[in-house]
């Protein structure tokens, strides 16, 4: 990934950028990055605090052969592919479920993919992620300040973001090429090795509902299962996870 790279001072959201570019017929790995987005975007129409030249943030174009229904996977496999990243620079980084980056419990990464598809076909999937290398506390707004860190944060040293980067790109190419040859299960396991979220008590909420229980696994497919009180298994394909104290 990366190998063909658009960079730019300042955009509103490197997802709308790296959008637009596919659209004009960008290739498969192409990367958009910026120093500073004025509307960056997060899950469930949130924002991304994206305060300039202090983080990472970027696009990347995928155009995979995969039926629509399996693109959520490939969020998984950007998961993977930047908690080990975070580990190789000294974070002690897990992912909860399904792709928030934290460490000793705050986020400091997510991702949002976002989709163009026909009901059979994928057209191109953009793969937006936002690391906090090196902000500092004051760069988070208030109601942030207690569950967000960053790199730099938590092992007390600046993180070279080139660097990061570089290495970040090479691992999710491999981690992709992987998954597409091989299909999801090397990464599921990966994923389920550096989750937090498994064999917890969790509170999640999706767009309709709350449903608390223990989380059980992650199904082939990346959905995951959550044993009610009741006892039932019950199957959440996208929400917010609170993972409560036991
Ligand atoms: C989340 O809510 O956890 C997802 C955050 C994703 C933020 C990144 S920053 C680069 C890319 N461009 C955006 O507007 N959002 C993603």
């Amino acid at each position: 990934l990366g190998r063909t790279l658009h960079h730019h001072a300042v955009v509103g959201s490197t997802n709308e950028v790296a959008f637009r570019l596919a659209q004009d017929g960008a290739e498969h790995g192409e990367v958009v990055v910026a120093e500073q987005q004025t509307s960056g975007k997060g899950r469930r129409g949130r924002a991304w605090v994206s305060p300039p030249g202090l983080n990472l943030y970027f696009s990347a174009i995928l155009r995979p052969e995969l039926p629509p229904q399996r693109a959520p996977e490939l969020t998984l496999v950007a998961a993977v592919a930047l908690a080990e990243n975070l580990r190789e620079f000294g974070a002690d980084a897990a992912i909860k479920w399904p792709n928030d980056v934290q460490i000793s419990g705050r986020k400091v990464a997510g991702i949002l993919t976002e989709l163009s598809a026909e009901p059979e076909r994928v057209h191109f999937v953009i793969v937006g992620v936002g690391v906090n290398l090196n902000c500092q506390v004051e760069h988070f707004p208030e109601e942030l300040r207690e569950t967000a860190t960053s790199v730099s944060l938590a092992r007390g040293e600046k993180v070279h973001r080139a660097q990061f980067a570089a290495g970040l790109w090479t691992r999710m190419e491999e981690w992709l090429d992987l998954y597409l040859e091989t299909g999801f299960d090397a990464v599921r396991a990966r994923w389920k090795e550096l989750s937090s979220t498994l064999g917890q008590d969790v509170l999640v909420r999706t767009d309709r509902s709350e449903l608390r229980g223990y989380a059980v696994d992650i199904d082939p497919s990346g959905a995951l299962l959550v044993r009610t009180e009741a006892g039932q298994v019950e199957r959440v394909l996208a929400g917010d996870v609170e993972q409560l104290r036991p």
